[in-house]
């Protein structure tokens, strides 16, 4: 598709026409275009009170709602605010790998990559520790309940999932702390600043970034590893490097394969193709990080790159919020396990892999390691 249609017009199952744009330079200009907005009640004039709470977030916002609520979690998430976690992050990943002490063998998603990244955000916001399994259910639900399967199961998690929160923001508001849904909650008694439902949907948004992103890079990482064993050593000779090791991974293997859903506001012309008014358009970030056009030898796993400038987070206003927390994590949980095992190797034939369903999230379901 990138070399031949790179913005490919497709008519899905239920007549609505979709867009999908494949090209790096092409996706960076898409994701800034304010002709693509995010919020779908502007295109169906539908009530605001009949959409789900869970999108009432800056993801699904255009501006100015957009500014405003991202403005609100913005603090939590600088780049200095996020350096200030290493620490916390460090005894997180030891703790986990502590626990490994005497076993021969691991499932790295479970034991490692899924934990810390859900102890961090966990913790940010304020969650006991003791309910942290039950939004991983919850979490899982959101991303993968959206393929349609399981109807009834999904909606008594859901259900589930919107009471504990009610009763959750109840307990927070009666002792105000320093976490950041304390913050929100004084937000939203301040007045005008969030609403009710905005506070449910900000929170699901950063307890599903926090739960389905994260890990992924941490899984995708380990295996783009071992895949290039001569990359693997060189990163092991000079750990300076994991920092564009990192990069490299969300170019090569990024955690999010498409951007979220956007609508064309008016009818317009984009890359001489003529879009009508509510047109779907998806952005292929991971096809855009592999376009040959803006990178050398694309198919190449190189962790030396550099100035990738990758679209893995995205561009544009909703450039990802939480990559600063995102970086650091995997930074942290990498250099950490490879310290700790530099032997490590892939218990299974890398085929035997299974990758998650659904469309947007990249990354396999156990990793076993020996
Ligand atoms: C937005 C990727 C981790 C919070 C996004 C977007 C991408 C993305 C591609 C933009 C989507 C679009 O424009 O359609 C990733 C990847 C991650 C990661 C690859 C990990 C490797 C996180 C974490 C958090 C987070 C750890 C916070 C806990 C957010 C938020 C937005 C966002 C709040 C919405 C920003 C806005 O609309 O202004 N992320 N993300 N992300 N991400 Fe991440």
């Amino acid at each position: 598709l990138r070399e031949n249609d790179p913005v490919y017009l497709n008519v899905l199952p239920n007549g609505q026409i979709g867009w999908m744009i494949t090209r790096y330079e092409d996706a960076v200009e898409a994701l800034k275009d304010p002709r693509f907005i995010k919020d779908y009640l502007e295109i169906s004039g539908a009530d605001k009170e009949t959409e789900s709470v869970f999108t009432r977030n800056m993801l699904y916002a255009d501006p100015p709602d957009h500014k405003r609520l991202r403005g609100l979690v913005q603090k939590a998430f600088t780049p200095q605010m996020i350096a200030g976690l290493r620490g916390r992050i460090q005894e997180i990943a030891d703790e986990l790998l502590d626990n490994l002490f005497g076993k021969d063998s691991m499932n790295l998603i479970d034991d490692y990559a899924f934990p810390l990244p859900i102890i961090v955000i966990c913790e940010m916001l304020g969650v006991p520790s003791e309910d942290r399994d039950k939004f991983r259910v919850w979490s899982n639900t959101l991303v993968e309940g959206s393929n349609g399967e399981n109807f009834d199961e999904m909606y008594i998690h859901m259900s589930e999932f919107i009471q504990y929160l009610g009763q959750w923001f109840a307990k927070v508001r009666g002792n105000l702390g320093q976490d950041l849904i304390s913050q929100l909650i004084i937000s939203e008694d301040e007045g005008d600043r969030l609403t009710e439902s905005e506070l449910y949907g900000v929170v699901t948004l950063l307890i599903i970034a926090g739960h389905e992103t994260t890990v992924n890079l941490i899984g995708n990482s380990i295996l783009a590893l071992l895949e290039h064993p001569e990359q693997l050593k060189q990163l092991q000779n000079n750990p300076e490097l994991i920092h564009s090791a990192i990069e490299e991974v969300l170019r090569y293997n990024g955690p999010v394969e498409f951007s979220t859903s956007r609508w064309a506001r008016e009818n317009l012309e984009f890359k001489g193709k003529s879009f009508a008014r509510g047109d779907l358009v998806i952005i292929a970030l991971n096809s855009a990080n592999h376009d040959p056009n803006r990178f050398d030898d694309p198919e190449i796993f190189d962790i030396t790159r550099q100035k990738s400038q990758h679209l893995a987070f995205g561009t544009g206003i909703h450039l990802c919020l939480g990559a600063p927390l995102a970086r650091l994590e995997g930074e942290i949980a990498i250099m950490s396990l490879l310290k700790r095992y530099p032997q490590i190797k892939l218990k299974v034939d890398k085929n035997e892999l299974e990758w998650r369903p659904g469309m947007l999230v990249r990354g396999v379901k156990e990793i076993p390691l020996s």
